[in-house]
Parts: C-alpha cells; structure tokens; sequence
C-alpha cells in the first residue's frame, strides 16, 4: 500500500510539473516531453480519486533565492551585444581583476556593448561576503543569491546568471557563461562567431560539445550516482569551460529548470534543459576545454583556453595586443 501511494504521488507530481512545464514553455519542439507526459497520463487515470489536496503546484526545482547583491539598472540605459557571465568563488579576488584588466574590459570594443558580470553565491565566512560587498560597490559587476557557494551547487550559479538575463537584460543580444580562469579570444567570439553585423540568432547554442555518459567512480570530480541520473548517457552539452547562447535561451533554460531535476553537474544539467527545449548545441573547435601552451598564432585561432592564471592571463593579454602587426 505504502508504495502505491507513493508511486500515485510521484506520477502525479511528474503530471502536474510536465502540465505546468507546457504552460510555461511556448511550443514546445521536443517530442521527448510530450511522450513523457502522454504514458502517464494514460496509467494516471485508472487509479481515480485524485485530490487537488495531493497534487503539488510547487516546481519540482523552484531556485527560491533572493538577489543578495544585484545590478538590476546594468542594462536600462544600453542594450549590450554580449553579456558574459563568469562563475567565480570570493576568494578569485585576483582573477576577477585580471579578467576587469583584459579580455573582460568594457570599453574594449566601442559601439558594442559587452557586459561582464561575476557571480556568487553566499560565503559561510562572512569577511568573504563583505569583502564581495566592497568590490561590488567600486566596480558594479558582481550578482550574488543567497544559495552557499560550493562546487556542489554550481548549477544553481549557472541558474542565477540564466535568471539574472532573463530578468534584468532580456533585450542583450547574446550571451556567454564561463569560468574565471578561462582566456577567452573577444575578437574571434564577436567577429567571427557573433558577426554583429548579422541577423541575430534565436534558439542559438555553441561551445565544445561533449556526448558522453555518467562517470560512475567515486574518486572522479565528475562522479554522478546512478540513482541521480540512472541512463548511460547524456545528451549533447556544452563543456562548462565555455558556452555561448543566443540571449533567448536563457529565460527557456530558467524557466525549463524550474521543472527539472537538480543535477550538480552544470553543463550537463544545461544539456538536459536544452533536449527538453529540442535545441541542438553547435560543435564549435574553437573553445578549448584543455590548457594549451601560450604561443601567439595558436591564441589567435581560438575562442577559449582553460586553466590560464591571472598572471598569464595579464602576459598573453599584453603580448597579443602589443603584437596586433605582427603575421602568423
Ligand atoms: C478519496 O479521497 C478522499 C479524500 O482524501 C477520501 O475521503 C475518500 O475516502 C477517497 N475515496 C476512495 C474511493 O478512495
Ligand atoms: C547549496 O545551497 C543550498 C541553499 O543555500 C544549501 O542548503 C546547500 O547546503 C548547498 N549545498 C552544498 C553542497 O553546499
């Protein structure tokens, strides 16, 4: 009896969060959903008496945090191109400057706009928290929820800057999320992937796409248990390392999020979201998910390099704009 009840209960939930997910979503492409909810609709109605006083309205996954450092007026006055979220921790003091410093300034490209904003989430050590406060209030580009900052809840920072987009800066154009310890070549992602002066993308996803499966060890940094995720695969997703999206997609993966299940694996969990969406990531070579050696006509092709420290990062910065002249 126990079992029953709670299976009823479970399928009613799924119900409920899949009815509540096509209500949300416009249109949505992806058949996968729809089957999902056509055979539990089917084994649902024989078991009759339903009550509303056991149906759950509540999103499977409803990110109920608040803003506890926001910069909600960051696009009332310009409509950026490029809004580029950068995962960070509190201690990355150094690594948010040198990114402020270099690929990550501003002003760098005139009429079009680029956005760098840092997020965070709360810090169990509250000097942490108030030293984010100081240098929040004298550069203005770091948004923090109230969730604890972890490895574990990564995806929920992912979320936040989804959230953040489709709240505060749904008119920008693109967006890129990535990690601050990634150099990323701004001249080849907006001139050569981005073309300002194309028509903009919808339902646009690129990045190094990865089509893998769980890692069952428990030693790895990737370990996923198989009661969390039970298939052998996962679908198509973008390395974390780097992603690119057209600014539409946002809003589509917070809201989709809202009714799946929380991984802690944020580029898979984005992956899961986008086949729910029927959006298909680009394979792009040009984000690189490794380290790779610093040498100018390499860094010139690409769009992301991983594991690059503040230090190296300030050196290839000042080498490739000191040698804009110079021929490969
Ligand atoms: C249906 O649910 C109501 C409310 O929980 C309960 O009072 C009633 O006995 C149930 N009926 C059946 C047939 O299980
Ligand atoms: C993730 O954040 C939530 C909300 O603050 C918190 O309850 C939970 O303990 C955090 N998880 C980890 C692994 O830090």
């Amino acid at each position: 009896m126990p079992s029953k009840v709670s299976c009823l209960y479970l399928l009613t939930v799924v119900c409920w969060a899949s009815a509540l997910w096509y209500l949300s979503i416009s249109r949505p492409t992806s058949t996968y959903v729809g089957h999902m909810s056509v055979s539990i609709r089917k084994t649902v109605k024989p078991q009759k008496n339903i009550t509303f006083t056991n149906i759950r309205t509540r999103p499977l996954n409803p990110h109920a945090f608040e803003f506890v450092i926001n910069e909600p007026k960051k696009c009332e006055s310009i409509t950026p191109f490029l809004v580029i979220l950068i995962s960070t921790t509190h201690k990355e003091f150094d690594a948010r400057q040198a990114i402020r410093e270099t690929w990550g300034d501003e002003s760098t490209f005139g009429e079009i706009r680029i956005l760098t904003i840092f997020l965070l989430g709360r810090n169990t050590d509250n000097v942490l928290n108030q030293m984010v406060e100081q240098e929040s209030q004298i550069f203005h580009d770091i948004v923090v929820e109230d969730f604890i900052d972890s490895y574990h809840n990564l995806t929920l920072k992912t979320m936040m800057g989804m959230r953040w987009v489709a709240t505060f800066c749904p008119k920008a154009q693109y967006v890129m999320k990535t990690d601050s310890d990634i150099f990323v070549n701004m001249d080849n992602l907006i001139y050569k992937l981005l073309k300002p002066n194309t028509k903009p993308r919808r339902r646009y996803f690129t990045g190094y796409v990865i089509n893998g499966g769980p890692i069952r060890d428990m030693r790895s940094k990737w370990y996923m248990p198989r009661d969390l995720y039970p298939d052998s695969k996962y679908p198509p997703f973008c390395s974390g390392t780097g992603y690119v999206f057209s600014a539409d997609v946002a809003e589509l993966i917070y809201k989709t999020s809202l009714h799946t299940r929380l991984l802690h694996l944020e580029d898979v969990y984005v992956g899961l979201c986008l086949r729910k969406l029927g959006i298909h990531p680009y394979q792009n070579s040009g984000f690189n998910h490794w380290k790779m050696a610093y040498s100018l006509c390499r860094y010139r092709r690409v769009i992301t390099v991983h594991q690059i420290s503040p230090e190296e990062m300030h050196r290839i910065w000042n080498d490739m704009s000191s040698k804009k002249h110079l021929r490969c």
